[in-house]
């Protein structure tokens, strides 16, 4: 018999708090600074709780706080147990879980397991010698005969993916930098001791891992060249990453056994959850949920990072990206990480608020960027002060990231609240102005604004496990209604700056607005066809 639709299937006293709950991205280095050395860490998140938990989120995943040598900003971890004496000890770590937990909330870890650091003492290990026993824990190859590079990959950050050692005489494979090896996860070794990082943590009780690149997990055996880009803007020898469609080296078919591995031991606790970071089109993407769905719960979607802010363009992913989920796989949405342009930066100050409605009223678990809920804006980094690998390398390029991960403004102090000392990146110069503080104040603000959509979604279980179904879209508008039982709501997004008419296809729609953008308009009747103000998004409860 076929499977009915979400609504039936998922009935609300039988969906998962990652279901219907609101999760939140913290940077741990900018989120708030305790101990004056211009770094946030662990104990400065603990203070900051009750602001998340005001807001109304269900869920906190922390970017790496383990211990690490920051080439990557810890991404390129030392060591999977343990946590970086800048962000704090274990201790620390088991009281902000604690009290993450006291508050109802969830907190999610970030796991790395494509690589780890060239300090990991696996790796170091693994180059000592040819014969090392972790020698193959890591992707070793030999020159091609004619002594050149053992293929054609290139890493994400700039320049050959492939690594000459010296002493040993090969080279190893690194998708990031070379201070990131890659682990070979066709060795069971492998597997076994990532699992292990994996049960100790969820041991400790957290409740899910972000798992980090995981189409990049394992690549292909014979180790092909991958075929150039008929797209590219670039050279060869430029050696920047676009160049080539990375066929071979992300995205094989065997990573689907590995994400299933991880999804079984993650089953063996209650209610956990594992969320995979993959940039791949949407059939691909959702491949990820895994055979019988029993892959990753949710398979990042970031098409609303990557599309133009184009509302037929968007409108069109949203249907597709719902026509081509499996059944029972779960959706979900994000405005902004910690490796893209924030939001507010990308589509501009008026469009932020149109897309937090459309983040938190779409179907599927929003991911919102800490920051972007006062709409935070990409800081502009001086040259002279840019830290991020893939900014340094490819300066030409602009693709620094440090700009969407400056230090969360907090109030009108020194350095936004965040940090009595220089903070490691820089704050922008109207950080007095925006911020946490002024805009509690301000029933106008982002951040006000953010409240009600969070605390209107939370009420209503037709915008977090009701249906969807589109309505109406053109050259400047989205809508869609949300409906659970006896309830339904219209959303309608005008994602340009001039005014447009909402005109419905399928009848009649009678409603009160409940939420708009200009919060004048919160409480009027609408009905027929509604005109909308540019930059205007309205949620409107159906009568
Ligand atoms: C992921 C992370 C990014 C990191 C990269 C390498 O894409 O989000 O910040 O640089 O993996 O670990």
């Amino acid at each position: 018999m076929i499977e009915q639709a979400s609504t039936e299937t998922l009935s609300e006293n039988r969906t998962l708090w990652w279901q219907h709950g609101v999760v939140y991205q913290i940077y741990p280095r900018s989120f708030q600074d305790s101990n004056g050395d211009g770094i946030g860490d662990l104990k400065g998140i603990i203070s900051r709780l009750d602001y998340l938990q005001w807001l109304g989120i269900d869920c906190v995943w922390l970017s790496p706080v383990y211990p690490s040598p920051m080439a990557d900003f810890g991404y390129d971890i030392s060591d999977y147990q343990g946590i970086h004496p800048l962000f704090g000890n274990m201790d620390d770590f088991d009281e902000l879980l604690s009290e993450v937990h006291s508050r109802g909330m969830k907190l999610l870890l970030d796991l790395v397991p494509n690589h780890t650091s060239d300090q990991h003492p696996w790796f170091l290990e693994s180059r000592s010698s040819r014969s090392n026993p972790k020698r193959d824990w890591y992707i070793w190859q030999d020159a091609r005969e004619d002594g050149t590079l053992p293929n054609n990959w290139l890493s994400v950050f700039g320049g050959n993916a492939w690594e000459w050692d010296e002493i040993t005489g090969q080279y190893y494979y690194h998708a990031f930098l070379k201070e990131q090896p890659d682990l070979n996860w066709r060795n069971p070794e492998v597997q076994q001791a990532m699992l292990d990082v994996m049960r100790f943590w969820l041991d400790k009780g957290i409740d899910g891992f972000r798992v980090d690149v995981m189409w990049h997990m394992i690549k292909d055996l014979q180790l092909r060249d991958n075929p150039p880009s008929p797209d590219s803007k670039f050279n060869p020898e430029d050696l920047i990453y676009d160049h080539y469609i990375p066929v071979y080296s992300t995205d094989q078919p065997e990573v689907h056994d590995i994400v299933r591995m991880m999804r079984d031991l993650t089953d063996e606790y209650d209610e956990r959850v594992l969320i995979g970071e993959i940039y791949l089109p949407i059939e691909k993407l959702v491949t990820y949920y895994g055979q019988d769905n029993r892959g990753a719960h949710l398979p990042f979607n970031f098409q609303l990072l990557t599309l133009p802010w184009q509302s037929q363009q968007i409108a069109l992913a949203i249907d597709q990206y719902e026509a081509a989920l499996p059944a029972q796989g779960w959706p979900n949405w994000v405005l902004g990480n910690h490796d893209k342009p924030r939001i507010a930066s990308r589509i501009g100050k008026s469009q932020a608020k149109v897309a937090a409605m459309m983040l938190l009223t779409l179907r599927g678990t929003p991911t919102i960027y800490y920051g972007d809920e006062i709409g935070m804006r990409d800081v502009p980094i001086p040259m002279n002060e840019i830290v991020d690998p893939q900014g340094l390398n490819m300066p030409e390029l602009n693709v620094s990231r440090d700009p969407s991960r400056t230090p969360m403004q907090w109030s009108s102090e020194i350095n936004g609240g965040f940090s009595q000392y220089k903070p490691w990146l820089r704050l922008p110069y109207n950080s007095g102005r925006v911020n946490v503080e002024v805009q509690k104040q301000d029933p106008h603000s982002m951040l006000r604004f953010y409240t009600k959509l969070i605390a209107l979604r939370k009420e209503h279980a037709a915008l977090n496990i009701g249906t969807y179904t589109p309505e109406y879209s053109d050259e400047q508008l989205i809508s869609y209604v949300r409906e659970h039982s006896d309830s339904k709501f219209l959303v309608i997004l005008n994602l340009s700056h001039r005014p447009g008419y909402f005109r419905p296809r399928n009848g009649n729609y009678k409603g009160t607005v409940v939420l708009s953008t200009e919060s004048e308009r919160n409480g009027m009747q609408v009905e027929d066809i509604i005109a909308l103000g540019g930059d205007e998004a309205l949620l409107i409860k159906l009568s």
